[in-house]
Formats: C-alpha cells, structure tokens, sequence
C-alpha cells in the first residue's frame, strides 16, 4: 500500500488516520470530505473544528451528541441567543470540552452567522466561496496540506467579520471536512463511497454508483459500420425546460454531474453545440486524474476530443474548452473562415456540408465508435430527427420553472422521437429522476 494509506476493517485502503477507531472509519467512509452545505451543518463543523484545536477529533467525536444536546442542535439563531446562564450551564457539563473561551467564541460565532442571514448573506455561500477550482486527489501523506492561501484567505474573511478560533488551519480542516477540497488519498476506499448512488426504482433493484450502472452499456462495442454509436445526455426541468437564465448549471445536482462525467468516460469523442459552448464556456472535460485514469485503462486515451459542428465556423473562441492545452478539439465547418490561435490542439474539418450524417461519417473514418452529445435543445433536435441517437440519458430535475405546465420531453409531444423510444431504466437520486431510453 502506497504511503498513507491503510488497510481499514474490511481489507479496503482508507486514509492512514481513519482506521485507529470505529468512530474514525464511519467519520471518514460517511462524512468527511462530503458536501456539507446548510447553514447549520457549517456552523456545526465551524464549531466542532474549533472546539477541537489542540485535542484530537476523536476526543470530539464521541462527544458530537453532548455537543449537540447541549448547543441545541447548532441551531445559529438558538446559540446566538445564548446568556450568562448558558455559559455556567456549558460549564458544568462534562460531555463537551469545557473551555470558556471556545464556549465563548461559538456563541460569538453564532452571533456572527446570525448577523449575516439578518443582512441577506449566508454562511454556506461565503464559505464555499472560498473553495479552490482545482484540487487533485493527494498521493502521500506529505501531499495533505494543513493551510492553503484558500483556507488564509477564508480565515481572514471570517475573522474580519467577528468570527473566533478560526485560524488558517482550522479553516482548512474545516473546508476538508465540508468537501470544499477532497483530500482522501488517491486509492482511498472512501473516493468510491463519496460517489453519489442511484436507486433503482425500474427495473427496482437496489442502489449503485454511476460507474458500476453505466458498465453495461460499453457504447463503442455497438457501433454500427458507418458511423459512432451515439448517446445523449440532457436534462431538463419537470416543466420542459433545458436551462435556467441561460444555463444549465443551476438545473442538475451533483449526482446529475457525477452521470455526465462519467457518461464521458465513456465516450471516444464529446459532441457540443456552439449554442451551449457560449452560454457554459467548458473547460477541459475530464476534470480529475482518477477518470482520466480510469480511461486509460479501458483503452480510451485520456481526455476525449471535443467536436463542434459550427456551420458557419461562428464559434465562440474565447470558450474555456479552447484554453486547455492538453484538450483536443474538432471543428467542421462548411465555412473557408480560420480558425484563431488558441492554447487547444484545433484541428478544422471542412466539409461541403456538415450536417450530422456527413459529420458521423466522418468520425467514424477516423476510429471514433461511441460519441456522447452534451449539444443543447438544437443540435440534440436536429440529431433526434435524423435519426442519429442510440440512447438518451435524460435527467429530470424536480424544479418548476412556471414557464409550461406539462413535461414535454416525457410526453414527448416537442421531441416526438421519444414516443417511440424504449424506456431503460429509471433511476433516482435525490429528487431527480434518471431516466434511460433506447431510440
Ligand atoms: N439541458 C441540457 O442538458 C443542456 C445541454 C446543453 C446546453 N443547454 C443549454 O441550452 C442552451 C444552448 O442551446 P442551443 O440549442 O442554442 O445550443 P446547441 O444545440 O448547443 O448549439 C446550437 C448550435 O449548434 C450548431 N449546429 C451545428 N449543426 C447543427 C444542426 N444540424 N442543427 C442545429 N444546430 C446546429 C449551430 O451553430 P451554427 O449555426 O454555427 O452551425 C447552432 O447555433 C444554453 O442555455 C445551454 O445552457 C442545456
């Protein structure tokens, strides 16, 4: 086992400090390093993470529940109100840490938070405002930081605005405990249990991680002779709508991102409409070390290459997706236009017509089998009604938008190719549903 990771109770590697006690190992396998984001969950761990300074996070551990009798349930606006008296009462109470200025300092803390909320703020948004872009897995021990200039940063913010005991390093621990960085090991069991599960409601048949229900599907062994096996990814409100002020970032939750990525991890080529490159930028599309590995060793090369059908070559350049050199991207075009200089490998395939059946075409002469489109309402429509997608990966995200009342992807009356398409499986997680159709 490489350095810092351990075996835990059921043989599996975890983190070198999860496995000295039962605590640790549900701790670390359930909560540490997941999304915590409410107001109160933070506030929790703020104070927890505080109270904790100079005592080890077991001690804390098995005192959480006294805490949390004793803090009434970490509620802000209940500590905030806290007096005199609740400080003797604290006190006296042996099942927490009995330090009068950490005792203080969560009151004050509370006070803080309640501060915020009365001037419209909130604490997960500002903490997590502080999260960092970018964060590789660590690979040893020595690779797990205990301050960043994220979590200095993060620290003087909430200092400047009265909060107590919570210096660079315990707000570093604090943004490693609350998932704003995931520091389990690489190899670490805990980096398959944080993935988001789906139950299975049809066929019903209990629940599983993105990675083991897509295994299946194995897109690139089904390609026909003449073009790439082709699969979607969409998702769309409960009212039919593909985007909320022009994005659809606000639409999926994680487990929706979690089925997209690795839906890629599938794909020899990623298919993306010029329309969705403007409004979501892109950046490269494997984003962590792990998938691309994981890639790598079902034969795909690391990082799939981007395709742009942009008939008029109107493409938006200064696209995050153009600014990473390792991410190579193919662009047909009907136009003679040139394309920029830009950090990505571009390469420009002219083509008299590039409609979607000359495009695939075209992939498939060079070696790309299985092709996900990411396209938006355009080009997925204009693929549906050439008849060109295999499987439809459709997410429904429970919000209602108002704009329409009925489903129309479902009933299929906009999309009416769906009225014949076969429905897979469906899926949930949290309140979204998953839905699988065979075209
Ligand atoms: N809900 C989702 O899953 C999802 C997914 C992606 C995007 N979106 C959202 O959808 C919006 C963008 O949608 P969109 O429909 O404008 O973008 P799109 O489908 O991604 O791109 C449309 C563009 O693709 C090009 N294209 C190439 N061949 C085409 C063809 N045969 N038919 C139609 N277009 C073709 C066209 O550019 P040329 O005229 O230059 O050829 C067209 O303007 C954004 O708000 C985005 O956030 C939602």
């Amino acid at each position: 086992m490489t350095d810092g990771l351990a075996p835990g109770p059921d043989g599996e590697p975890r983190c070198w400090w999860a496995v000295s006690a039962p605590e640790y190992v549900r701790y670390h396998d359930e909560e540490w390093g997941r999304p915590v984001r409410d107001d109160r969950g933070l506030f929790e761990r703020l104070c927890l993470e505080a109270f904790q300074s100079g005592l080890s996070w077991l001690t804390i551990l098995r005192k959480r529940e006294a805490f949390r009798a004793a803090f009434a349930g970490f509620d802000p606006a209940a500590v905030a109100e806290f007096g005199e008296h609740d400080v003797a009462r604290l006190m006296a109470d042996a099942g927490i840490v009995r330090n009068r200025a950490k005792v203080e300092a969560a009151i004050g803390n509370a006070r803080a938070a309640e501060a915020m909320r009365a001037d419209g703020e909130s604490l997960s948004e500002l903490i997590w405002s502080f999260a960092p872009r970018r964060h590789e897995p660590p690979r040893t021990r020595a690779d797990v930081p205990a301050v960043t200039p994220e979590s200095t940063a993060l620290a003087n913010e909430l200092k400047r605005r009265g909060f107590r005991f919570v210096g660079p390093t315990t707000a570093y621990a604090l943004m490693q405990a609350c998932g704003l960085v995931d520091d389990h090991l690489a190899g670490c069991a805990a980096r398959e249990l944080g993935r988001p599960r789906f139950r299975r409601l049809a066929p019903a048949d209990g629940t599983a991680t993105a990675r083991e229900l897509l295994a299946a599907v194995r897109p690139a062994a089904r390609a026909p002779a003449d073009r790439p096996f082709v699969f979607a990814n969409f998702v769309a409100t409960l009212d039919g709508r593909a985007a909320v002020a022009g994005r659809t970032t606000a639409l999926g939750s994680e487990a929706d991102l979690e089925m997209l990525l690795e839906l890629r991890g599938l794909a020899d080529a990623v298919l993306i409409g010029t329309g969705t490159l403007r409004a979501e930028g892109y950046g490269r599309l494997m984003r962590s070390e792990e998938r691309r590995a994981h890639r790598s060793s079902a034969g795909l090369a690391p990082d799939p290459p981007a395709v742009v059908i942009a008939r008029g070559l109107d493409v938006p350049w200064e696209a995050g997706l153009f600014a990473a050199p390792e991410q190579p991207v193919l662009v047909y075009t009907g136009s003679q236009g040139k394309a920029p200089a830009v950090a990505a490998p571009v390469e420009v395939v002219r083509l008299e017509d590039p409609a979607p059946a000359a495009v695939l075409a075209d992939l498939r002469r060079r070696s790309v089998r299985s092709l996900l489109c990411e396209g938006g309402p355009r080009l997925l429509g204009a693929l549906l009604a050439s008849g060109l997608v295999d499987e439809l990966f459709l997410t429904l995200a429970p919000l209602l938008t108002g704009e329409h009342a009925a489903p129309r992807l479902v009933e299929g009356r906009e999309l009416p190719e769906l009225e014949r398409a076969r429905l897979g499986w469906v899926l949930r997680a949290g309140d979204e549903l998953f839905l699988r159709y065979a075209l």
